[in-house]
């Protein structure tokens, strides 16, 4: 028997255009798969012309998102203004209401998401949001589902596109940070204000909500550690290379055995052969080991208004098959085996150094006899030509593993030598090895 499910939609911009539109071209389809109409009942946007633009018919349109909650005849409110103020309220009146809610503010998750799936719980109704990490990667789905019999070991993320735009450039290029910014605002990659990506904020909510799928608890953001791509030179990329490694602004989150987890975003050398080094331009994935399943690849569009449209529907609709009850909702938590974030001075990784040195004899012993006092070894050293004109030349140093406050305690003392010339560059480095 066929059923109907209103949904009222709030925002038409990018996310909310793309969801109309497709509704409406895979309505056919959607409707043999779920058996159920999926009819567009509200809309709310600030600007009419926007709706205008699509065709909306004009007695769905209200400008106050507020008439969502309290419309007798919307049965999912599908938040996609943005923002955590306004969406906030209209996530939480929904959710009052007796209304499900469908959302992609990775933002508003991340901030709040403990509170809104508590509500969603008590009023029995679904909050989903696929469409809040990696677009129209169905990783939410695949750690709630596909993957539920796994402990999950690791999990490694490209989780922002404009910062795998703007390094892959980088690399592939040889051009610097800030001319391939330009380019990326330019082709529409990178909003004006670039920061909440290039600063790695972004990448930092969908990995504390991808934590919180994977460990069942809701890391503060503030325990997110979280460092972006502003920085990194293009002298970096090209030791890089000469080492066999690919940099990219990875999302890292691991559990050690003592019950603490690693909830971390910063630029990573990778490996050139590992899988995530060939993940290219505004292309996101995210690389998963389960204690069962053993390594797993989620590969596809993080952004934009189809492949986010895709994921979005998706959430419709599997409200649309739970039918009118769908009443449990799944939440992210669950009596969580880790409950405490390990924080960045304790992780092991193996560290790139570059340093400014004097061209001298002697330099890279004093260098070592520092690594050395804190027990940390070096893997392999690169001494390139000195420029012309400069006095001093870079070294550049691979470390062995080592423990992040022991290297910055080792760094703190290089940083004094009186033949280092710079501020040292540290980019960590990620091996994926089987611990
Ligand atoms: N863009 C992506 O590829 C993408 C991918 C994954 C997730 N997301 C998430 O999806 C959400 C929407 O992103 P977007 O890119 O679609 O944003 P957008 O293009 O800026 O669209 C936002 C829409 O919401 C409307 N709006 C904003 N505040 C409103 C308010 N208080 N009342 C009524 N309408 C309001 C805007 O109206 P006006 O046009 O009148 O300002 C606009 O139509 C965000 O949470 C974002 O993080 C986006």
């Amino acid at each position: 028997m066929q059923q109907q499910l209103r949904i009222g939609i709030a925002g038409l911009g990018t996310v909310g255009g793309g969801v109309w539109k497709h509704l409406h071209t895979n309505a056919e389809l959607l409707l043999q798969r779920t058996r159920t109409r999926i009819a567009i009942t509200r809309v709310a946007v600030r600007r009419a012309e926007r709706a205008e633009a699509l065709g909306v018919a004009p007695e769905l349109v209200t400008p106050r998102w507020q008439d969502l909650p309290e419309d007798p005849n919307v049965d999912v409110v599908v938040e996609l203004i943005g923002g955590t103020t306004d969406a906030y309220e209209l996530i939480s009146r929904s959710l009052k209401a007796g209304k499900h809610v469908v959302t992609a503010n990775k933002a508003l998750l991340a901030e709040c998401g403990e509170e809104l799936f508590a509500l969603a719980s008590r009023h029995r109704r679904q909050l989903l949001f696929e469409a809040s990490v990696a677009g129209g990667i169905p990783i939410i789905k695949a750690l709630r589902e596909g993957l539920v019999a796994n402990r999950i070991i690791s999990l490694h993320g490209i989780v922002n596109g404009t910062c795998n735009y703007i390094l892959s450039q980088m690399s592939t290029t040889g051009r610097t940070f800030e001319d391939v910014l330009a380019d990326a605002k330019a082709l529409g990659y990178a909003e004006a204000d670039e920061s909440l990506d290039v600063e790695g904020h972004d990448a930092a909510h969908k990995t504390a909500i991808l934590a919180a799928l994977a460990y069942g608890f809701w890391v503060p953001m503030h325990q997110v550690y979280t460092e972006g791509i502003r920085h990194i030179e293009q002298e970096d990329v090209k030791y890089a290379h000469q080492l066999g490694y690919e940099l990219k602004l990875l999302g890292i989150i691991q559990a050690d055995s003592a019950g603490a987890v690693e909830v971390r975003v910063h630029p990573t050398l990778v490996p050139r052969e590992h899988v995530l080094a060939s993940v290219n331009g505004v292309f996101n994935a995210v690389y998963v080991r389960g204690d069962i399943v053993g390594d797993t690849l989620f590969y596809g569009r993080g952004a934009g208004a189809d492949a986010t449209a895709s994921a979005v529907i998706g959430d419709i609709a599997e409200i649309a098959c739970m039918g009118p009850d769908a009443a449990r909702c799944r939440g992210v938590g669950f009596d969580a085996l880790y409950a405490r974030v390990r924080g960045i001075e304790d992780i092991h990784s193996r560290y790139y150094l570059r340093l400014e040195v004097s061209d001298r004899p002697g330099v890279l012993a004093a260098v070592a006899s520092v690594l050395g006092e804190h027990q940390i070894g070096i893997l392999s050293v690169i001494q390139p030509e000195r420029d012309s004109g400069k006095t001093s030349v870079p070294l550049v140093i691979m470390l062995h593993d080592a423990v992040e406050r022991d290297v910055n305690a080792a760094l703190a003392k290089i940083s004094r030598l009186e033949v280092v010339k710079e501020d040292v560059v540290r980019i960590r480095v990620e091996t994926f090895a089987k611990k």
